[in-house]
């Protein structure tokens, strides 16, 4: 899976008609003043024969840091740079929405933090993060080390089957096997339900999938059909869609009943310094729902839990699958990684404890998410007129955009541009570990980790922005060390005990790409036992 450089840095000035016509619409439509930006040139076709971000990469390095990108009548600004994206980000977050993402995700997600309009989050962010404590995660880690165990026991289980067989080694896709994992863990940390997904079957986990797959869907398809009067009963996949949506808030509602008939009220300190390790419910759920003066109604809480449920779910399989794969082809690495885990655990149970010595480990997760961001693209549309700064190879004056812009971060730009990365494309962990100078590019702070002391993992506040695998200012990923500490956990466990080996090439490896970037057929891998266990 490579991206092709296109080479030069010129803008093209010849177009074809189908340019002519949207850039006069585009220009129309934003009143001209973006029209001194760069504009990529580029066949519709380049939108559909491959994932999206990979034509994106080509014209970044083609057409700069920040251009146009027109299509039909609509026009986006694609950033790839840390200080615009800085701009957009924190500097001057709110003055942008989430647009496109908010029309797309808000019939699942309703008034849940990602789509929700800027009242309902501040409210909800202010009430949701403080979830998000020290000893949640503590405890947290114990889920993970839990639901791991179940997965890794399921793959003993296999091999042990294998082996009565006279064979040594299974074959299976660990996407799915990530993808069951990080469900029920999800499930039990957010809202104490234990999916049980490892294992089995059941109506609620096929409607959790069923709905993930939609939001796909409408993530990549350009025209909202499902709006369409009527649609969501005459378009067969738009009346499954209702009804997987039915069964998962029957069940959510449920839960929150339940939780609710059995609140104890208490201040938010209080909340935080529960007896977290051997609380019985120890969800998110339970802490919302107790919290004193905080009266929220069912349909905000579902809304909230939904909104975690989709946000926590694939993106933390997607991170499993593409450290197993990038793993799997530097196996110098892996033997590395499996050293430092014999090193901390030897044959023991993961802790919390253990995740802090677990320093390769951490890196190869960051780095999986730098080479693999997940989402590939943050989606924002300006709700004034604003002025983006130039970046570092754009216009000084920078660029003034009207309201109404759709903006695509590209995170996956950014994580793989030339001009901040050695060797962009390559699998290097170890990258973390050394402190770089912003070589003299102008308003960029460059990589200094004192910048965030105490910090487990590298961050964008660590690398001014250029590394922004949880997006950065106030709509930041609110689970970002929730998803670092299982998917650590997760892959801590699974090489502790097995070598992994993709059964194919990694060429054979087709990507696709929706909310997440995942493959076309799964990870199909080859796991052995470790001899040392
Ligand atoms: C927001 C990435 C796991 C809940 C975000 C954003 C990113 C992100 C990039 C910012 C989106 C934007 O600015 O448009 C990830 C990745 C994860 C992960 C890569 C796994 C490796 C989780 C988990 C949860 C979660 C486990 C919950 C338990 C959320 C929520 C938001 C969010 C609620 C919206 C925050 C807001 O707008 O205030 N995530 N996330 N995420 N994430 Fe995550």
């Amino acid at each position: 899976i490579r991206c092709q450089s296109t080479g030069t840095d010129e803008p093209k000035t010849k177009m074809n008609l189908f340019d002519n016509a949207s850039n006069l619409l585009t220009n129309l439509l934003s009143g001209g003043k973006i029209g001194s930006m760069p504009i990529a040139e580029g066949a519709v076709t380049d939108l559909f024969d491959r994932p999206l971000f990979f034509s994106l990469y080509d014209w970044f390095l083609k057409y700069g840091s920040v251009y146009k990108l027109a299509f039909g009548p609509k026009a986006f600004v694609v950033v790839s740079d840390p200080i615009v994206a800085r701009h957009i980000l924190r500097e001057n977050a709110f003055s942008y929405d989430k647009g496109v993402l908010a029309e797309i995700l808000e019939p699942i997600m309703g008034k849940g933090l990602i789509p929700a309009d800027l009242d309902t989050w501040k409210q909800r962010r202010r009430v949701i993060a403080p979830g998000f404590h020290s000893s949640y995660l503590e405890a947290m880690a114990k889920v993970f080390t839990e639901c791991a165990d179940r997965t890794m026991l399921k793959f003993d289980k296999l091999i042990e089957q294998e082996e009565s067989g006279g064979g040594k080694l299974i074959e299976l896709d660990l996407e799915t096997e990530f993808s069951n994992l990080a469900l029920d863990i999800i499930g039990l940390g957010v809202f104490n339900y234990d999916f049980g997904s490892i294992t089995k079957e059941s109506p609620v986990i096929k409607a959790v999938y069923g709905t993930l797959f939609e939001a796909e869907h409408r993530s990549t398809f350009y025209i909202p059909y499902w709006n369409i009067p009527l649609a969501r009963w005459l378009v067969p996949r738009q009346r499954k869609f209702q009804m997987d949506l039915k069964v998962i808030n029957d069940c959510l509602d449920g839960l929150i009943q339940n939780a609710k008939e059995t609140r104890q009220e208490t201040d938010v300190e209080k909340l935080q310094q529960r007896d977290y390790l051997n609380l019985k419910d120890a969800s998110l759920l339970r802490f919302l729902v107790d919290m004193r003066g905080v009266d929220v109604d069912d349909r905000q809480l579902r809304d909230d839990l939904m909104t975690m449920l989709i946000a926590g779910h694939e993106t933390t399989a997607a991170v499993l699958t593409w450290a197993v794969f990038l793993l799997a082809q530097h196996p110098v690495k892996m033997k590395k990684a499996q050293s430092e885990i014999d090193a901390v655990l030897g044959q023991g149970r993961m802790t919390f404890e253990s995740l802090k010595k677990l320093e390769y480990l951490r890196l190869i997760v960051v780095e999986s998410l730098r080479l693999y961001p997940q989402p590939p693209l943050l989606i924002r549309r300006s709700l004034t007129s604003d002025i983006l700064p130039g970046g570092y190879n754009g216009d000084k004056n920078g660029y003034e955009i009207p309201a109404g812009t759709d903006v695509f971060l590209s995170v996956y730009n950014l994580h793989r541009s030339p001009y901040f990365w050695d060797k962009p494309n390559e699998f290097e962990p170890e990258r973390f570990l050394v402190q770089k100078e912003s070589q003299g590019i102008e308003g960029w702070a460059g990589f200094d980790p004192s910048r965030s002391p105490g910090a487990l993992y590298p961050n964008e506040i660590i690398s001014d922005f250029a590394f922004l695998p949880f997006g950065g200012g106030p709509r930041k990923c609110v689970g970002d060390q929730f998803a670092l500490m299982e998917s650590t956990i997760a892959l801590a466990m699974l090489l502790q005990k097995f070598d992994v080996e993709l059964k194919g090439s990694p060429e054979d490896v087709e990507l696709v790409t929706g909310a997440t970037i995942h493959t076309k057929t799964g990870l199909w891998c080859k796991l052995k036992k470790r001899s040392n266990v």
